[in-house]
């Protein structure tokens, strides 16, 4: 490696909140990133082999493991791409799509930057990507277990208020308050060796969720960020994420010298407790994870 050059960086989440036994699928995500940097220095194309690893494993709220719909059938997935080369695409609300982060990168292609639902479908088919798995039994199972706790009265997502399920829901099946569920994401920030940054991050968004439904993932500022100082992903609970433009706010933080590490814990700080909240970061120094909730998470360099 020349002076010119700098050690690549990779820091995969798995999903604030989600179990812990599953960071070896972020540790597979992260080498085969490694090695995409090591093929051809591409941040973006090890963000994105990162985030597709997720996708196919079938363990996260992600591609071929994302959450049901109430109805037990309908999957909305979200995904996004951004890196300093200028690349920016997102998908939102789309279904049959095996991997969203994909579209995402393909988006980045077209003269827009975001496309949602039967589009963003169509343009995958024109492209001749696959469509969606068929629904796992560890998919049946999660839902399984959300209609279990809809029998329950503890509200849905902390700080949401379920009475607005309750009044707009669009699914055939009858809410009644739900227990907290799943909301968590998978991403990826990476630093190339020749000084770009790029974030990919994917979600098959929350549950319960009204459908048409969009969480903080492939909204730019949000969910994602990637400037000239770094890169920054978010996880958890979108509705919440959104109101402070976390991904944005975060690199913001770096942009006044502030610390990576610090920033990412005055990120997370900002929600109380009970809202799960993840964060990783990459910028020309650093590369680090913070949560409030547990995280599978991995962090690896380039030798
Ligand atoms: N962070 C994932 C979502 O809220 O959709």
């Amino acid at each position: 490696m020349s002076n010119m050059q700098q050690a690549g960086a990779v820091v995969v989440h798995g999903g604030a909140g989600a179990p812990k036994e599953n960071e070896d699928g972020c540790v597979l995500a992260a080498r085969r990133a490694l090695a995409q940097l090591e093929a051809n220095g591409d941040a973006l194309d090890a963000a994105i082999i990162a985030v597709t690893t997720l996708e196919d494993d079938g363990r996260f709220n992600a591609g071929s493991g994302s959450a049901l719909g109430l109805d037990g059938e309908t999957i909305e997935m979200d995904a996004s791409i951004m890196d300093t080369r200028g690349r920016l695409g997102t998908v939102a609300a789309v279904r049959d799509v095996k991997n969203p982060v994909k579209l995402a990168r393909a988006i980045a292609d077209t003269p827009h930057v975001m496309l949602v639902a039967e589009g963003a479908q169509r343009l995958a088919r024109s492209l001749g990507m696959p469509g969606g798995a068929p629904i796992s039994e560890h998919q049946r199972a999660e839902h399984r277990q959300i209609m279990k706790e809809l029998a329950g009265a503890v509200p849905a997502m902390p700080g949401i208020d379920n009475r607005l399920f309750d009044r707009f829901w669009n699914y055939k099946t009858p809410l009644q308050l739900p227990k907290s569920s799943a909301c968590d994401t998978v991403g990826a920030v990476v630093r190339g060796p020749d000084g770009h940054f790029a974030v990919a991050c994917s979600t098959g968004g929350s549950a319960p969720c009204l459908l048409g439904r969009v969480g903080d993932s492939p909204i730019i500022g949000s969910g994602f960020y990637a400037g000239s100082l770094g890169a920054i992903a978010a996880t958890g609970i979108g509705e919440h994420i959104v109101r402070h433009l976390l991904a944005r706010t975060v690199y913001g933080w770096i942009e006044h010298g502030m610390a990576l590490d610090e920033a990412l814990k005055r990120g997370v700080d900002l929600f109380p407790k009970e809202v799960a909240i993840g964060l990783i970061g990459v910028t020309r120094t650093e590369a680090c994870a913070y949560d409030n909730q547990g995280m599978p998470y991995t962090k690896m360099t380039q030798r």
